[in-house]
C-alpha cells in the first residue's frame, strides 16, 4: 500500500466536481444507433434505458432544489449542490441523444412523454417523503450501472463510436461520483423509515426495468432482431443478464447498515476507466470524443486489468 498513489487511495465517492460537457451527438443522425461494435446490444441496451432517464434526473434536480434549504449540513449541501449540477447537464446531453435517435426509432418521442409524465405526476401527487425515497431508489441504481459498466468497459465499449463512448463515460464517472448523495439526504429527513427506504429500491427498479424493456423491445422492433431467432435470443439474452446483474448488485442495499461508500462494488481500489477518464479531464484534454485505447492505455503498467 505505501506504493499507491494518492489517486489509488482516494474513494471515488470524494469529490462531486460538476463538468460542463456537451457532447456532439449529432454526428451519429442518420447512422446506426447501435454505436457500440464490440457489444451492439449493449449500445441497444443502454440507449433504452437512457431515453427516460433525463427525465428523472430533471426531476431530482426539482426535488433536491426544494429540500435543499432545510438541510442543515453543511458537507451534504455542497454534495447536493454537486449532484444537481452534473445531473442538469447529464439531462441536456440525454435529451439531445433522443432527439438524434427519434429519427431512427419513431416511438421515442412517445417514450420520453410518457417518462415526463410518469415524473410530472411524482412531483404534484407525492409527498415529499415520497419523492426523496423515489429518487435515492433511482439513484441506487444508477449508481450501480455506473460502476458495472465501468468494469466492463473493454468489453462493453472497447470498440465504439468515440463520442457515443465519451458520452456514457462520463456519465457513469459522475453517477458513481455523486452515488451516496441522495442516500445521505434520504437518511437525512427520514433515517428512522428504513423500511420504507428499501421499498423505493424495488420500486425503482421495478420502473427502471419496465421502462427500459418497453424502449428496448421498440428498439429490437426497428433493427429486425425479433423476426430472427438466433439474433432475437441474443439481444433477449443480453437484457435478462444485464437486468439479473443490476438486481444482484443491489443486494447489499437492503441490509440495514448499507451505505452506498461501503458497497462492495464501490471500494479504495479505484476503476482504471473511471481513474484514465479522470486524469485526461484533468490534464485538459479532450473528453468529447474517446478513442480506441485512451482509457486502457493512460494507466498501463501501474495496475492493468479490472477492479479487484
Ligand atoms: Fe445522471
Ligand atoms: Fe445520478
Amino acid at each position: 500500500m505505501a506504493s499507491a498513489s494518492a489517486e489509488q487511495l482516494a474513494h471515488p465517492m470524494d469529490n462531486i466536481p460538476v463538468r460542463n460537457l456537451r457532447f456532439d451527438t449529432e454526428t451519429l443522425r442518420g447512422e446506426s444507433a447501435l454505436w457500440s461494435h464490440s457489444k451492439p446490444d449493449f449500445s441497444m441496451f443502454i440507449n433504452a434505458l437512457g431515453i427516460h432517464v433525463p427525465y428523472f434526473e430533471r426531476f431530482l434536480v426539482a426535488v433536491f432544489r426544494e429540500v435543499r434549504a432545510d438541510i442543515g449540513d453543511a458537507d451534504l449541501m455542497g454534495d447536493v449542490k454537486g449532484i444537481i449540477g452534473q445531473e442538469a447537464h447529464h439531462a441536456f446531453n440525454f435529451v439531445g441523444w433522443n432527439e438524434v435517435m427519434s429519427a431512427r426509432y419513431p416511438r421515442v418521442s412517445e417514450l420520453e412523454a410518457d417518462a415526463a409524465q410518469h415524473f410530472a405526476n411524482m412531483s404534484t401527487k407525492r409527498s415529499r417523503f415520497f419523492q426523496v425515497g423515489y429518487v435515492a431508489g433511482y439513484e441506487t441504481f444508477t449508481f450501480l450501472a455506473g460502476a458495472i459498466i465501468l468494469d466492463r468497459y473493454e468489453e462493453l465499449m472497447g470498440d465504439a463510436d468515440p463520442v457515443m463512448r465519451a458520452l456514457w463515460v462520463w456519465h457513469q464517472v459522475e453517477e458513481v461520483e455523486h452515488g451516496a448523495v441522495a442516500f445521505d439526504v434520504y437518511k437525512y429527513f427520514y433515517a428512522e423509515r428504513e423500511w420504507a427506504r428499501k421499498f423505493f429500491v424495488l420500486l425503482a427498479f421495478a420502473h427502471i426495468t419496465k421502462e427500459t424493456l418497453r424502449a428496448y423491445l421498440h428498439m429490437g422492433r426497428v433493427e429486425g432482431f425479433w423476426h430472427q431467432s438466433v439474433r432475437g435470443f441474443k439481444a433477449a439474452d443480453f437484457f435478462v443478464r444485464f437486468a439479473a446483474d443490476l438486481a444482484r448488485s443491489a443486494l447489499p442495499v437492503l441490509k440495514r447498515d448499507y451505505h452506498p461508500r461501503n458497497h462492495p462494488i464501490c471500494n479504495e481500489n479505484q476503476n482504471k476507466a473511471a481513474l484514465a477518464w479522470r486524469q485526461r479531464y484533468d490534464a485538459g484534454l479532450t473528453t468529447l470524443a474517446i478513442e480506441q485505447g485512451d482509457l486502457t492505455c493512460a494507466l498501463e503498467g501501474k495496475a492493468g486489468g479490472s477492479r479487484q
